[in-house]
């Protein structure tokens, strides 16, 4: 009965996804992966499953903004270049339905190879009004394409007592020979990643306790926790809220005591110094990298490409390392398949006139900033040939500050965001991962980066560079690829 009404609910999907126009509205981006059509938010279930890459995501398939939630689906061969598959979760039953009327849904999780070798998903079920609203859940594959809700399920039925009615968003990960989950909880206003282990099928969870919890100014939520080992220690990513706000997620390095579940911060560090950035999730590959991918949106922001019937983007993967202590970031090697002819423009000594080129709309550009006596540097992106649009950074290496400015980006929210780099170093790079409708900044070899979404028209395609005061700019290589992974459109 209840299989009938999820696939009837998993078909609907399908057909309206099919359905749908907006395949190559104006903001499609050219190399991230976005929805078929409507809405698309955390990244869930990221897996690698028989050597393919699965990503699942938050998925309303019915509009540009966010619905009872789905999970859509993509595989890739080489995580850049994505093909959708069919709708892997709909809501369906008591759950993760309820009476169908308002606020439910599949919410976000995760996913495991079993011993089985099957595909396992955990997501959170979540019914406004049902006691407890919110309940974990796992569905299961031999295909992984067509996933059954288990028979078991509320696997876990109720929160534990040191949680509070906020219990989402399960992250399994395998440490040892057992499975731990953490689950996002809230209680007494702090945030806290909830530990949970199963020994067995998945289907019986043991409660371990809490992991870690913030102090309160880390949060009054955490959302989307993600507990994993990296090099010789542990690292904790959670996505806060503060009150009804989401904030900006941190990773926590530190120490992980797998008898009393306790997770030990030893340094924390903010993940990426834009606005368009929430809910990344991890995975670990068959190579032994740690990728991240998160949602290239906020929820505080305006959904601009809503009026092309789509809202939604992930960002390009990330490995995460850990060297000597320092927490990096950087695009996965795969991205560089993406790249077209290489245009190689040298060095450069820049004054206050810019130095300009021409990227296009989707493009991977590196900047080498050597020693120079220009203390601040301006570059713009996706600029218009006047001017009168452009996103703006300005580097000052007298504080070690990037500053992105908005203010001309195009359409959508003016906003001004920052990341620090060591301004000690005698030179420093930057590579900018430009698209349809987003900038990925990433400093100095991984040590930061800074997503934003901006909506320019499509012909600013410009770059320019500019000295700023008294001095030059020494701009020591300056290189344009462009970049294209059209597969992540739907034909
Ligand atoms: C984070 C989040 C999760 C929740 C999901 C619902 O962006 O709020 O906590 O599971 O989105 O779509």
């Amino acid at each position: 009965m209840s299989t009938q009404t999820a696939e009837r609910a998993l078909r609907a999907a399908d057909e309206h996804v099919a359905n749908a126009s907006d395949a190559h509205s104006r903001w499609r981006p050219g190399y991230h992966l976005t929805p078929p059509t409507g809405w698309m938010n955390d990244p869930n279930g990221f897996v690698q499953f028989r050597g393919r890459y699965h990503l699942f995501y938050q998925f309303w398939p019915y509009g540009p903004q966010w619905g009872p939630m789905h999970w859509g689906h993509a595989v890739s061969d080489d995580l850049v270049r994505w093909e959708h598959l069919p709708t892997a979760l709909a809501p369906s039953e008591e759950y993760d339905n309820g009476d169908g009327v308002v606020g439910y849904g599949c919410f976000s999780g995760s996913a495991l190879v079993d011993d089985a070798g099957r595909l396992v998903l955990m997501y959170t079920g979540s019914v406004d009004g049902r006691q407890p609203p919110q309940t974990q859940n796992i569905a299961v594959s031999d295909d992984g394409v067509h996933f059954r809700k288990h028979a078991a399920n509320p696997v876990i039925p109720v929160p534990p007592a040191d949680g509070g009615a906020d219990f989402r968003d399960p992250k399994m990960v395998q440490i040892g020979d057992r499975t731990y989950a953490v689950i996002g909880s809230s209680a007494d206003g702090r945030g806290k990643a909830l530990l949970y282990a199963s020994d067995g099928d998945l289907t019986t969870w043991e409660y371990i306790g809490v992991a870690a919890e913030s102090r309160g100014p880390e949060g009054s939520m955490w959302e989307c926790p993600d507990l994993f080992p990296l090099a010789d220690r542990y690292a904790l990513v959670v996505s806060p809220m503060q009150g009804t706000v989401n904030t900006f997620p941190f990773v926590q390095i530190g120490d992980f005591d797998a008898v009393s579940g306790r997770f030990t911060s030893a340094a924390q560090q903010q993940l990426d110094g834009g606005i368009d950035f929430y809910a990344p999730q991890t995975m670990v590959d068959e190579t032994g990298r740690r990728i991240l991918i998160g949602w290239m949106q906020q929820w505080f922001q305006s959904n601009v490409t809503a009026e092309d019937g789509w809202a939604g983007a992930m960002t390009i993967p990330r490995e995460l390392t850990l060297e000597g202590g320092a927490f990096k970031q950087r695009p996965v090697g795969e991205v560089e398949s993406l790249r077209g002819p290489v245009r190689q423009l040298g060095a450069h000594e820049v004054g206050g006139q810019p130095l300009k080129v021409d990227t296009g709309a989707s493009a991977e550009v590196r900047v080498l900033l050597g020693p120079s006596s220009a203390r601040v540097a301006r570059i713009a992106v996706r600029a218009s040939g006047d001017g009168s649009e452009q996103t703006l950074y300005t580097v000052d290496r007298r504080t070690g500050r990037i500053t992105c400015d908005r203010s001309l980006s195009g359409a959508g929210d003016v906003t001004s965001s920052h990341v620090a780099f060591d301004a000690a170093r005698e030179s420093l790079e930057l590579r900018f991962f430009i698209d349809t409708c987003s900038v990925e900044l990433f400093v100095d070899d991984g040590a930061a980066v800074m997503t934003n979404r901006i909506y320019p028209r499509p012909d600013s395609t410009g770059l320019t560079i500019t000295a700023v005061g008294e001095g030059t700019l020494n701009v020591d290589d300056l290189t344009v690829w462009p970049l294209s992974a059209r597969s992540a459109i739907p034909v």
